[in-house]
């Protein structure tokens, strides 16, 4: 298994379900570009959440603003070179997390979504459950599949919204992966078991 976990938007739960999902498949976890360096970035909050400190790879670029990469790396005076955002090699599965949503820039002519399609590496798309979200899935599924990345499915976040989540993956021709609850509190253990409970392992694979 070699994915990444992209979203509809920053905030939608992409750490949480792509800790989720290395600390169950044993993969490795790896951000390319941490920008926002407060509580620890991603990869810290990966490891809080169970995923062996062995198993998170260093970002290639860790930038202080908390801003869209190509324009944290504008204010911190960094070139960001696409060629050092490789995904690391090995046969150990790889789960690696975007930033934001997929249009999000990487440099001023670069997207992930656009990344992702040059790494050859299929994406899950993170999404609400909340109002605004079949829009935004959709979109999100259109821009993955107009540059050729493979899309295995939509994992849901938030409280049960059925109409919303079969709408999405009726129209977006998706698959639906499943659903993490809103856990409280959110523990390495309550992960695990909501993670195991509501997603097929063989659905990575
Ligand atoms: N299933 C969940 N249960 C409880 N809290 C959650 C859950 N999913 C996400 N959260 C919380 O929502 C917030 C955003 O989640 P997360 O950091 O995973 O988003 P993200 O999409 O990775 O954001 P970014 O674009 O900054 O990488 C965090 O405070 C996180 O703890
Ligand atoms: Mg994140």
């Amino acid at each position: 298994m070699r994915l990444v976990v992209t979203g509809t938007d920053t905030d939608v739960g992409k750490t949480v379900f792509a800790a989720a999902l290395a600390a169950a498949t044993g993969a490795r976890y790896w951000k390319p570009i941490q920008a926002g360096l407060d509580g620890g970035g991603d990869a810290g909050t990966a490891a809080a959440l169970g995923v062996p400190p062995e198993r998170i790879l260093p970002e290639a670029y860790r930038l202080a603003h908390p801003l869209s990469p190509h324009r944290a790396a504008e204010l911190e005076g960094v070139a960001i070179d696409p060629d050092r955002l490789v995904p690391p090699p090995g046969p150990a599965p790889l789960v690696v997390e975007g930033a934001g949503g997929a249009l999000v820039p990487v440099t001023r002519d670069l997207l992930y979504a656009d990344l992702f399609a040059r790494w050859g590496l299929p994406a899950v798309v993170v999404a609400r459950t909340a109002l605004g979200t079949i829009n935004h899935s959709l979109l999100t599924l259109e821009a993955l599949r107009s540059r050729g990345v493979p899309v295995p499915g939509v994992a849901f976040i938030g409280e049960a919204n059925e109409d919303s989540e079969a709408t999405i993956c009726s129209l977006g021709g998706v698959r639906r992966l499943g659903r993490l609850p809103r856990l409280d509190p959110l523990t390495p253990g309550t992960l695990r078991a909501a993670f195991l409970a509501n997603f097929r392992l063989e659905d990575f694979a």
